[in-house]
Formats: C-alpha cells, structure tokens, sequence
C-alpha cells in the first residue's frame, strides 16, 4: 500500500492508476513498460538498426522510420473539422503513393506495427509507442504515452508538408494540426535529430555517399542520427551543420534552414543552450504530435506503469474436473537490488487463505534504463477445483500489496479444460476445444475468440460458439465443447452469463494443449 501511495502522489502527470485487471490498459501498460517482451524495443536496439535491410550499416534506422511514419500520420490532421490525424491512416498504400509520402519507410513501418496490433492496441497506438520507445531508448526524454486511438477505415485528405514548400505554407501546415510557428520550429528539430535524407527517395538532394557505413547513402539531419541530442540544434547555430535540408545545395529545398531561422534563431539558438531545453520542449511537443486524433476519439489517461502487477495469469481445469492448474507472474516495479521474499497469497470459494512463495526470473530495465523491473513466479499449483481462487495479494518483504485492500481479483468462472487437444487431418490442424464453465453460473452462450484482420488490416475477433455437454453430477464445472480447422495461434475464451458478455483473452493453457489421443 505504501508504494501504491507513492505512485499516485509521485508522478509529475496527475493520473489515477487503474486497477488490475482490465484488458485493453492491461496491454497498452505491457507495450509501454515491458521492454524486454512487448516486442518493440528490441528492433530500435541498437538505435542504429535497421531491420528490414542493411542493419546497421544502411546509415537507415526504425527509430528514424518510425519518428517520421508517426510525423506523417498526423501531419493530415485539421483541426477545424477535426479530420485526420494519429490513426494509421498512413498504412493505405494510396498515401504511401502520394509526392508527399514518399520512400518504402512508411509501408515497413506499417508492417511492423499491423504486427504488434492486438484487439486491444490499435495500429495507431502501437506506431505512438514505438514513437515513444524509440525515443526513450535513444538518449531521448521520457513521453507521456496514453492509449486509445482509433485505426482508420480509410485513407485521409493529404497535407503533410514537403521540403519544396515555402514557409508561409509550413506555417499554415502546422497551424493547421495545431502548431504554432515556435512549436513548429521545435517540432522539426525534435524530429531531426534522427535520421536524415535518402539518396534514393531525394536524389535531387543527396548525392550517393560510397561509405561502407552507409550503405543507403542517407544524408544524415546531424552528426549523431541513431540518437536524441540537441546535435541537430548546436551544428546548425555554429554553422558546422550537414543537414541537407540546411546547407542543401538546391535552396528551394532548404526547408529546414527557413524553418529553423524564422525567428531569427531564437529556439534554435536556445536549444543548442540548453540540452535540457530541448529535451523537455520534445517531450512535450512529441507527446502532444501523437495525442493528435481525430474529434471523438477518447484517449486513455497517461500509462503510469503498475508498481505491482500479475501477469500471464494460467488456470486449467483437469481432464477429471477435480482440480485446476494455476500459475501467476508478478512484475515489481523499481524493487531495489538484493533478495526478496515475494509471496502470493489467495482467496477460495470455501474461504480459505493459501500461500506460495514466488521465485525470482528476470530483471529487466524500461525507459531507457530509467526503472527496473523484476519478475517473480509462482510455481504451477494444484488448487481443488470447489475452493478455485477468487482473489489474490502479494507480500513483498513482509508488506502486503492489495491495490489500496481490493487485491488483485481472479475470476475462475470461465477456463481451458485440458481435454482441449489438437490434431492433424488432412493436412488439417482441428482444434477439439474444451471450455469449462463454472457451476455458480448459467450462461446462454460460450464461444472461443479467434484473432483475425478485418478487409483494412485492423485486428478483429470472431466467435465460434461452443454446444453444452451433458453435467456430470456434483461436478463444479460444466464443459462446452466445439471444434475449429487450422485456426489455433491464440483462443480467447467468451460467455454470455445474465445478459453480460465475459470475455477472457489473458488465461493461458498451463502446457501448451497436447495432440489428441487417437
Ligand atoms: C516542414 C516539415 C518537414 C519537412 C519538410 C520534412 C522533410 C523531411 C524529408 C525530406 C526527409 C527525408 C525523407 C527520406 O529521405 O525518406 C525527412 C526525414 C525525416 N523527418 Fe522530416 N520533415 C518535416 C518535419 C518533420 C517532423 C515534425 C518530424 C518529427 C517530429 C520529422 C521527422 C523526420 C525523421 C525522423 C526523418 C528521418 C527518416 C529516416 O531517416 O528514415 N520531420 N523529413
Ligand atoms: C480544414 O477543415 C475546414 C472545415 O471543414 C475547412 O474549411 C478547411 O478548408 C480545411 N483545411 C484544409 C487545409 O483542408
Ligand atoms: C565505419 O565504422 C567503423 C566503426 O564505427 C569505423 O571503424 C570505420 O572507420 C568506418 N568506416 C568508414 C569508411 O567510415
Ligand atoms: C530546385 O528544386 C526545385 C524543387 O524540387 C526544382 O523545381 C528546381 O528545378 C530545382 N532547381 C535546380 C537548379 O535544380
Ligand atoms: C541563423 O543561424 C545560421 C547558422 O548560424 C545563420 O547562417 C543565419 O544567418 C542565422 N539567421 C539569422 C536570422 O540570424
Ligand atoms: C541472495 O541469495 C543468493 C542465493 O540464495 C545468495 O547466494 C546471496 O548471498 C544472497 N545475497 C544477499 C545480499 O543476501
Ligand atoms: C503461509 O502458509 C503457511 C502454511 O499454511 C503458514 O504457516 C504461514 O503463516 C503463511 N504465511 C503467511 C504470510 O500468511
Ligand atoms: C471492407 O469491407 C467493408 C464492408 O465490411 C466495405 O465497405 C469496404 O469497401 C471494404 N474495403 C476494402 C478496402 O475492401
Ligand atoms: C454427490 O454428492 C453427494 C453429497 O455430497 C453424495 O452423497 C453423492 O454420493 C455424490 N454423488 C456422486 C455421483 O458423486
């Protein structure tokens, strides 16, 4: 309770820290914060790769790529009728067609992130955080990132702006997305401190470079352009820059440098002051490029990461139907370094309390290496399957961690059954797919969730209804049962129970399910 109360009262951005469980913030928390599994981080690591081709010596990089796929997102953005903006819109290949978008950058980074896009992170959100994960492990300021955004059906009005453009025009682009001209200036120097100018994409402005190091010929915005500085900013006052969109020889494309001079110098002269400057003016003008959504999306609180947070929670009910298999992480956030005692202790439905001591996996870093976090199982429990488990708390050196007394809940009403097999027919993956439902409630309907893609590449789910089987007497489950063909990546679990829907995507199966026996 302690560190709870620190947490709330601690941050710098007021937020209300939502309580465990809750689906969608329980995976826009896991893209934000677990570093070393929410598969994002490690294709900005190091800062220099470039995954789709080249690696590290394509003088490309996915933080730059994706800094500007998130740039070029938003750029549609108008907020008078409060059209375009953060949506994944830049996914359609009719505006990765356009003068305005051009190079291949846009298409692989959309790839990426339809990838990391789950019923519960949109395309959208996955490229912010990426945004902010790059950044963050870049040398970069720490970014607000909140949830929420919408993936759009449909391609936006064109509007982003184009080295060729006159100044008057890029001040009235960002005026539009809601910039003003100094926010402007800032925000072309936050995102120009990555990457640069591609030989192939503007050939008309950087020549092919031959250097081993740089296999793509990029031209690159400053002399550092896999990390965040103020580099962009001190080479440009100093007059030392090789921007290409400064000391371009075509002046027509110079955009940088009538952007960067507008105001006589003055943000640009400040930030190449004060590295601390422009890292909290980035921070501030990045978060709020990426909170740019079209009028009626509702964007989630800020992300705080949980300080105490169960994870890959497992519960299966046995073949017999007399006991279930269950398993807990918990990741505690910023544990100081040495040996701790972690319990878990749990509630049951014949009001027992039971307790297992957790043992430590891994230590991992988030933010840059800003903050740890430490992981601790349980070992796989055997629990009758009448007393289940209805709620649990943690002990962590003798301090019990119970959200503020609410504990973590556990709803073992809806599970796998470890009948549930798989076999192969035909060339055919069948799935036989046992649900158990527990006896305390009587739904009108259970169905499994298969993960698809809808016509534009947005995550969806489908139901397959599972039929009731007969009950077994005095049996505290009842079992549903269905098949599905070659459809088996990842089975949520949903019911209809008094009008409710209970969906359930975070139980996974102890052991992945066995071959049905023949
Ligand atoms: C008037 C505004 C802007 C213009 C005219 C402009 C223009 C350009 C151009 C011509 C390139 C080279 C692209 C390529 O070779 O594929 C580029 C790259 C880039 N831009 Fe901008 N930009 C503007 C604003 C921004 C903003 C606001 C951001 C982000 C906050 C940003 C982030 C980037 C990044 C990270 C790259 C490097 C991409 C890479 O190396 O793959 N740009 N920009
Ligand atoms: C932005 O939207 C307003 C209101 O619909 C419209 O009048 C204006 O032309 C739009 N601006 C641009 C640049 O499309
Ligand atoms: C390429 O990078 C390596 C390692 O940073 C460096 O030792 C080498 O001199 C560079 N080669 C060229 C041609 O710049
Ligand atoms: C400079 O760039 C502009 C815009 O791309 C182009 O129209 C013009 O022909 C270029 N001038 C020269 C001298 O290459
Ligand atoms: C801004 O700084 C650049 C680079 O030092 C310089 O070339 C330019 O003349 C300056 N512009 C103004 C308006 O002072
Ligand atoms: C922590 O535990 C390990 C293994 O049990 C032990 O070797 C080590 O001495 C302990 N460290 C401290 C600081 O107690
Ligand atoms: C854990 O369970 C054991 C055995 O039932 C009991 O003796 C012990 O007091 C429990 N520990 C806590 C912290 O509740
Ligand atoms: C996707 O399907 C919807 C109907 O569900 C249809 O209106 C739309 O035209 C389709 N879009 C594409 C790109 O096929
Ligand atoms: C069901 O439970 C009752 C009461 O505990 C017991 O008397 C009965 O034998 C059980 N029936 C079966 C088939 O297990």
């Amino acid at each position: 309770m302690f560190r709870l109360a620190v947490l709330v009262c601690g941050m710098v951005s007021v937020n209300a820290v939502y309580i465990w469980p809750s689906p969608q913030l329980d995976a826009l928390e896991a893209l934000r914060w677990d570093q070393s599994r929410n598969g994002v981080t490690n294709l900005v690591q190091p800062c220099n790769d470039f995954v789709s081709a080249g690696g590290a010596h394509s003088g490309r990089s996915n933080a730059a790529d994706w800094i500007r796929t998130a740039f070029h997102d938003m750029a549609t953005y108008n907020k008078t009728s409060g059209t375009g903006g953060m949506d994944a819109s830049i996914r359609f290949a009719e505006e990765q067609a356009r003068p305005e978008d051009p190079g291949d950058g846009f298409q692989l980074t959309s790839a990426e992130f339809v990838a990391i896009s789950t019923r519960y992170i949109s395309v959208a959100d996955a490229l912010a955080a990426g945004t902010v994960l790059a950044i963050e492990n870049c040398g970069g300021p720490e970014i607000a990132f909140r949830g929420g955004r919408v993936d759009a059906a449909e391609p936006n009005a064109p509007g982003v702006p184009q080295p060729q453009d006159a100044l008057a025009s890029h001040i009235a682009a960002f005026a539009r997305q809601g910039f003003s001209q100094t926010e402007m200036i800032g925000l072309v120097a936050c995102g120009h401190t990555f990457g640069g100018v591609q030989q192939s994409v503007f050939p008309q402005i950087v020549p092919v470079l031959n250097d081993p190091n740089n296999t793509q010929s990029v031209s690159h915005f400053d002399s550092t352009f896999a990390t965040f500085d103020n580099d962009v900013a001190t080479e440009y006052i100093s007059g030392t820059t090789q921007n290409p969109l400064v000391v371009g020889l075509n002046d027509t494309t110079n955009s940088d440098k009538r952007i960067f001079g507008s105001d006589g110098n003055a943000t640009m002269l400040s930030f190449a002051n004060s590295a601390d400057l422009f890292s909290s003016t980035c921070a501030e003008l990045l978060a709020r490029m990426l909170d740019t959504v079209p009028t009626g999306v509702q964007l989630t609180d800020i992300i705080a990461p949980l300080l105490v947070k169960p994870d890959d929670l497992k519960l299966d009910l046995s073949v017999d139907g007399a006991t279930i298999q269950f398993s807990t992480e918990v990741r505690l956030w910023d544990l100081p370094k040495g040996n701790h005692t972690v319990l878990l202790l749990w509630d049951d439905h014949v009001r027992a309390v039971s307790n297992v001591t957790l043992s430590a996996a891994d230590v991992e870093t988030a933010s840059g290496g800003r903050y740890t976090a430490s992981w601790f199982n349980t070992p796989i429990l055997t629990l009758r399957a009448v007393a289940g488990i209805t709620n649990m708390r943690f002990s962590v050196d003798g301090t019990v961690e119970d959200q503020g007394g609410i504990g973590f809940p556990v709803q073992d009403t809806l599970m796998w059954s470890k009948s549930t097999c798989f076999a192969f027919i035909n060339a055919n993956t069948i799935g036989e797919l046992y649900v158990a439902v527990r006896n305390t409630v009587t739904p009108t309907r259970v169905y499994v969730e298969i993960p698809g893609r809808d016509n534009v590449s947005r995550p969806i789910v489908t139901a397959v209804d599972l039929t009731q089987q007969p009950m077994t007497i005095n049996a505290t489950y009842t079992i549903w049962s269905g098949q599905v063909t070659n459809k088996f990546t990842f089975l949520g679990i949903g019911a209809e129970i008094d009008g409710v829907t209970v969906s359930r995507d975070d139980l996974r199966s102890n052991n992945n399910f066995a071959q049905c026996a023949v």
